[in-house]
């Protein structure tokens, strides 16, 4: 096929039905997919870089609102000095290599995390595209970087707790809409799906908080083979599911 022909090709569709606002991506199998191919952990992370431009795409093209993926966990930080640079290097090239796509895409660029320990270079580029992309609507696209639910959930405990001391807050008005106010994704539609991928069970201290009543669908594919047909299955499967936040089944599909 032609380049012309490959870059004019439809971008690959979703079944008509609903489609979730917020979908969150737990990457998970980088390492795996490299040992299986005898390559190094370094090679599976750039292929998992490919697989991000990917799904954000699709996800943009399907109508998704919101694309959440988990890119640098705070716990990632104890990895191999030569893994977190690689890492870091990953992303900063990514920033400079998909800026025009995010920008001609409507998609806006978010940050989610302690951004404050991302080498400077990497948090200037990601800023710099934050501020530029800031009024675009077709899709919000989040990456979580250095991020920690626990952390958050501390950090907005911590936020609330100087208010309190300030006098500003009385103890009894903290509820979950303060909480929720303090939260990265405090301006982003509730989150309805997690996705993770390479068959491990497990929130990995990824969105905590918002986690409460989204869907969870786990596929055995590691994150570099994640592609649209994976993505589709695991929007289809959540299609299936009967969302009850707390209700019961008759009272949700109603008289
Ligand atoms: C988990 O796989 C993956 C990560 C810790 C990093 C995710 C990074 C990317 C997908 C590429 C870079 C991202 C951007 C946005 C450019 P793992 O290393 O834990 O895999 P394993 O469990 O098989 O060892």
């Amino acid at each position: 096929m032609a380049l012309e022909d490959l870059q004019a090709a439809p971008a690959p569709r979703l079944a008509p039905g609903p489609v979730p606002r917020h979908v969150a991506i737990i990457m998970d199998g980088n390492g795996r997919w490299a040992k299986n191919r005898g390559l190094s952990r370094l090679q599976g992370h750039a292929e998992g870089a490919k697989a991000v431009r990917t799904i954000t795409t699709t996800a943009r093209e399907n109508g998704i609102a919101a694309l959440t993926l988990y890119a640098f966990s705070m716990q990632n930080w104890q990895r191999p000095d030569e893994e977190v640079d690689h890492l870091m290097t990953l992303l900063f090239d990514y920033l400079d290599m998909e800026r025009a796509t995010i920008l001609d895409n409507g998609i806006r660029l978010k940050a989610l995390g302690q951004l404050e320990r991302l080498p400077g270079n990497v948090r200037d580029r990601l800023r710099r595209l934050e501020q530029d992309s800031a009024s675009n609507k077709a899709m919000v696209l989040s990456l979580a970087l250095s991020y920690g639910g626990r952390e958050e959930i501390v950090a907005a405990c911590q936020a609330i707790a100087r208010r309190v001391a300030a006098g500003e807050v009385a103890p009894g008005a903290i509820d979950e809409a303060m909480l929720e106010a303090f939260m990265f994704t405090k301006d982003l539609p509730p989150l309805d799906l997690i996705v993770r991928t390479s068959g491990e069970m497990r929130l990995s201290n990824f969105l905590l908080w918002q986690a409460a009543y989204a869907e969870l669908v786990v596929t055995d594919v590691l994150w570099p083979d994640f592609g649209p047909s994976t993505f589709f299955d695991c929007i289809e499967t959540y299609r299936r599911r009967e969302r009850r936040f707390g209700l019961t089944g008759a009272q949700v599909q109603g008289p």
